[in-house]
């Protein structure tokens, strides 16, 4: 038999939310679950890949004697973690739902109803995609999510190019039982080359193995091209 691509792959993976401190109680988070994430680390793990899965907060457990697993809470702290294994990854899944934004301040006190309202300012966090997609090689494959409600096409392109991705998996909202909490999702993938490729509504652990088929033909692809440089 021979050996699958992603035997031996290095793979980084980013799952669940993230939760941005606002006092010592309090946090500010999103719906994720996690499930798509981690049902992509084990299809890959069951294909022979290396797993370095940095996940937020969630309720799933996943033990594999090749999966090494960081949990974080912030963005800051996902981030800091996928800077320290970006050169040595082979691809990179960005399912991470992180934050947008984080409290500018975070108080170290818990903050007392003494007002009868209050407002939390916001900054940026960093786009973890987006900075891997700056400092990525040539013989490196980076993954993205885009979770849209309207002009989905258009956005997922977009987040295509701005963040370098060889891959974009769109995921509508206006899909019913897709998305956050469902076991289920319907996806469909975008390449650099802008092809567009639909898939019906599925169980994540079949979604998850319709996106690990595409990541390994983008890997084909690779060898191909590397085959062909070692001719010329
Ligand atoms: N992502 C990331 N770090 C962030 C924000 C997003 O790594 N701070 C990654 C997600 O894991 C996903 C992709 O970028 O793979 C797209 O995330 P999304 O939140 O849909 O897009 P944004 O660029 O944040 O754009 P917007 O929220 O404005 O749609």
């Amino acid at each position: 038999m021979t050996a699958h691509l992603l035997q031996g792959k290095k793979v980084l993976i980013t799952a669940g939310p993230t939760r941005e401190a606002i006092d010592p109680v309090r946090y500010i988070s999103n719906h994720s679950s996690g499930k798509m994430g981690y049902a992509i680390a084990e299809k890959v793990l069951e294909l022979g890949a290396e797993v370095v899965l940095i996940s937020g907060p969630v309720n799933i457990q996943l033990q594999h004697p090749r999966i090494r697993i960081i949990k974080v809470n912030a963005a800051s702290e996902m981030y800091l973690a996928c800077c320290k294994v970006f050169e040595e990854i082979d691809i990179a899944v960005f399912a991470a739902a992180v934050a947008d934004y984080r409290p500018a301040k975070v108080s170290e006190q818990k903050i007392k109803k003494d007002e009868a309202s209050f407002t939390i300012k916001m900054v940026k966090n960093v786009d973890i995609a987006y900075e891997f997609g700056k400092v990525k090689t040539d013989n490196q494959i980076s993954v993205g999510f885009a979770l849209e409600t309207n002009d989905e096409i258009a956005h997922a392109k977009n987040k295509l190019q701005r963040k370098n991705f060889d891959m974009v998996i769109l995921n509508s909202m206006n899909d019913a039982n897709a998305t956050f909490g469902y076991d289920t999702n319907k996806i469909t993938t975008i390449n650099k080359n802008l092809v567009q490729k639909p898939f019906s509504l599925k169980q994540k652990t079949e979604v998850a193995k319709d996106i690990v088929r595409e990541i390994s033909s983008l890997l084909m692809r690779q060898f191909e091209y590397e085959e062909i440089r070692a001719f010329e």
